[in-house]
């Protein structure tokens, strides 16, 4: 994030003398992303942040790939897939490659264990639930709407509050995860020179929230913190609480954006996809389609037209329990339109578009540069037919976002 910031104490100087109230020195830790040359912050430990008791292999993590790759577009229904487990362990590939996958989880609870990933920026879209992301950073409280990035190698505890009044039943929480090889970062052309975001960008700086409270735990013991690195879950035990930090500053921590501070840009006709740009990674960007006023010019077709992405595939997550249900799709729903295929509207919602005054459409997008594998695990909850979706006479009354 392309923001200082700094929380608790920190000394006058980097790297030099910080002293605990017993006389010993605070354990200063630089943590950032392309070594010394990325952003990055210093943190300020009570305890050395290398003091590791044990290390082991828990297991692996890979992803398995649909056999079938035939052609064709696809649909997930992520409201049928399996509940329950980890936010971090129990993730369910759905989409991958190289670069970016995507994951979906609804999480039975809070997680106990301390977590990080030490092989991706992670990107999580909280379609429901709240609670507080904890970190060596802070607590980071986080709600519905909000995008989670925690980039690679901080550790981090997710807490969700139970759902409902009392009740320890679930935490009602549902997860869209990305996880990328490369940096998530503001788009470059958002941004001036010096960094600052620009007036004609969708967002501004007040828009992400930092980590706001930071309480140090000098606790001795063993602190199990599971380590994703090489598709592999690790085991470090550490032998004091990892959020013993007392102050950092920099550039490195984790934030949160709410896609309802996301400002559309329309136009008096059809505005592109990369309006709707929130995030860019390596291979990917992220797209943000929130409820807006339509084209206003009175030839306007606000449906899209149809299009053929070429050297792009192109993935929606239908992120709205309002914004239902046309045949077919749903809250929640999955698309994938990959390259080489064309898609647009289904049969008469051009026609019916024209005149139309707003939407209040909310859908996440990702458009992957290389292409995507279809996880396994997904053909779980596909809907097989989608393909077949814009014949006439299946009669799909359905309008994609303008993407
Ligand atoms: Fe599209």
């Amino acid at each position: 994030m392309p923001f200082y910031h700094t929380l608790g104490r920190t000394p006058r100087k980097r790297h030099t003398v910080f002293r605990r109230p017993d006389g010993a020195l605070y354990a200063e830790e630089l943590m950032g992303h392309e070594g010394f040359v990325g952003n990055s912050s210093l943190l300020y430990h009570i305890h050395p942040p290398t003091t590791v008791k044990s290390a082991r292999r828990v297991r692996a993590l890979g992803w398995e790939a649909d056999t079938d790759t035939s052609l064709r577009h696809r649909h997930f229904r992520t409201a049928h897939a399996a509940k329950g487990g980890s936010a971090t362990l129990d993730r369910i590939p759905i989409l991958f490659n190289h670069d970016i996958a995507m994951l979906y989880v609804e999480p039975g609870g809070s997680d106990e264990h301390f977590y990080r990933d030490s092989q991706a920026d992670e990107c999580v879209y909280v379609v429901e639930g709240k609670g507080v992301l904890e970190s060596s950073f802070g607590d980071l409280p986080f709600g519905g709407g909000d995008y989670v990035v925690i980039h690679r190698n901080i550790t981090h505890r997710w807490r969700f509050e139970p759902e409902g009044t009392g009740g320890t039943e679930g935490t009602g929480a549902k997860l869209l995860v990305f996880e990328s090889r490369g940096h998530i970062r503001t788009p470059k052309r958002y941004r001036n020179e010096f960094g600052q975001l620009l007036e004609g960008a969708p967002y501004s700086e007040r828009d992400f929230r930092r980590p706001a409270v930071l309480e140090p735990k000098d606790e001795r013991g063993d602190f199990p913190i599971l380590v994703k690195q090489y598709d592999a879950i690790n085991e470090l035990v550490l032998d004091h609480h990892p959020f013993d930090v007392v102050g950092w500053d920099g550039y490195f921590y984790p934030w949160a954006f709410n896609i309802h501070d996301f400002e559309p840009i329309v136009g008096r006709i059809h505005q592109p996809p990369p309006v709707h740009q929130t995030f860019q990674g390596d291979g990917f960007v992220i797209c943000s389609f929130c409820p807006r006023p339509f084209d206003f010019d009175p030839n306007a077709v606000p449906a899209p037209y149809n299009h053929s992405n070429v050297d792009s595939d192109e993935v929606l997550f239908y992120a709205s329990s309002e914004f239902m249900s046309r045949k077919g799709i749903e809250y929640g729903s999955i698309t994938l339109h990959p390259d080489g295929l064309p898609h647009g509207p289904h049969p008469g919602r051009a026609e019916a578009s024209i005149g139309a005054k707003a939407t209040n459409e909310l859908a996440v997008m990702m458009d992957s540069f290389r292409p995507l594998h279809v996880a396994k695990a997904a053909r779980a909850f596909e809907d097989p037919e989608y393909h077949r979706s814009w014949l006439e006479s299946q009669q799909a009354p359905f309008i994609p976002p303008t993407s």
